[in-house]
């Protein structure tokens, strides 16, 4: 067979490690051969292609990015965007696309699926908030290094009886906020499933500085994260839409900083991790499922499966109905942001 393969949206660790396994698994065991497609769907709009082969996929396991390239292009925005991918699927012969994407780039997966074009997706967000599969790769890569970030801001934090305010991705979903705040000790959390009450925050943090010796904190926010109350928290971010309509935030803890501070009196410092959450080297957790995502793609569409995604259910991989995994996006449920609520203040 001829397999299409693109890596579309934001980057993410472990994107290598799934083009290395439809490869190693494509070629290897069923004599197939591997069309990548680059930068996203642009890649098949504009019929940007490389051979994917052995030797060209070999030693990039441990590599972040894409090798592919990537970008947010909507094939639905593009006058004759949907035509010229089925155009350029057919002058490359291809049987099955695999697109490794987030909710944008599956989404719009899904809807080619339905105009004719045979796909079979890969989950891929370093937010991990993609319907379908209980997480996706890339996540923990973000996890680790945020949790690192934050070990880091609680020496100097302590060092100088410094408030710290750690800004981290996650637009709608506070998985990496979450995650990252429980396992790095955080004082207080926020995430955009929950919108914030100010003056809570300033009392765990004054409860917290109540306790004898204890005179600095750390609060994780997601950058999506959002006041009950509306006002300038919510307008942080420059307004510029991306090709899916999604907003481009950023500069909540640096609002945040200010707020503590002038209400508190404790000295507060912001930081944000930004894109250095997304780059570099991915996990062992994120190069196995990677590899297991990018194997377990070819043999489902070797078994003639169509218009379906490779999950993570509990310790397997499944599929699931491409429809099923944009429908919704996978939010943090109460009872785990509960759990992270037990250690503020
Ligand atoms: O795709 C996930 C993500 O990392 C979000 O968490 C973040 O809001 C967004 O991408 C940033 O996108 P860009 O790199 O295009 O600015």
């Amino acid at each position: 067979m001829r397999v299409g393969v693109l890596t579309g949206g934001g980057d993410c660790p472990g994107l290598n490690a799934v083009i290395r396994g439809i490869v190693r698994q494509g070629i290897n065991n069923y004599g197939d051969e591997i069309v990548g497609f680059r930068y996203g769907w642009k890649g098949p709009i504009e019929n940007i292609t490389m051979p994917l082969t052995l030797d060209n996929t070999r030693g990039i396991l441990h590599r972040g990015g894409t090798i592919l390239r990537s970008s947010r292009t909507n094939p639905f925005k593009i006058e004759g965007g949907v035509q010229k991918i089925l155009d350029n699927m057919e002058a490359n012969k291809i049987d099955c696309l695999i697109p490794i994407g987030g909710e944008d780039t599956l989404g719009a997966a899904n809807k080619l699926h339905a105009e004719g074009v045979s796909v079979i997706g890969v989950p891929k967000t370093i937010d991990n908030d993609l319907s379908g599969t209980d997480y996706t790769f890339g996540f923990d890569t973000a996890v680790n290094i945020a949790m690192e970030a934050i070990d880091r801001c609680h020496s100097t934090g302590e060092s100088h009886d410094r408030t710290i305010v750690v800004e981290v991705m996650g637009r709608h979903a506070g998985w990496i906020a979450l995650h990252a705040g429980l396992a790095g000790g955080a004082d207080v959390t926020l995430i955009p499933e929950f919108p914030f009450d100010m003056d809570e925050v300033i009392s765990h943090l004054q409860h917290r500085h109540s306790k004898e010796g204890v005179d600095f904190s750390i609060v994780v926010v997601a950058e999506g994260a959002v006041p009950k109350e509306g006002g300038s928290f919510a307008t942080v971010g420059d307004g510029e839409l991306d090709a899916f309509g999604h907003v481009r935030l950023g500069g909540i803890a640096q609002a945040l900083e200010k707020e503590i501070e002038s209400r508190t009196g404790f000295e507060t410092r912001s930081t944000v991790l930004g894109h250095i959450q997304r780059g570099g080297s991915p996990t062992a957790f994120d190069r196995v499922l990677g590899s297991r995502f990018g194997v377990a793609a070819i043999d489902a569409m070797h078994d003639g499966e169509r218009g379906k995604m490779v999950a993570l259910r509990g310790a397997d991989i499944k599929l699931v109905e491409l429809a099923e995994a944009v429908g919704t996006l996978k939010v943090v449920p109460p009872e785990l942001y509960d759990v992270a609520k037990v250690f503020f203040g």
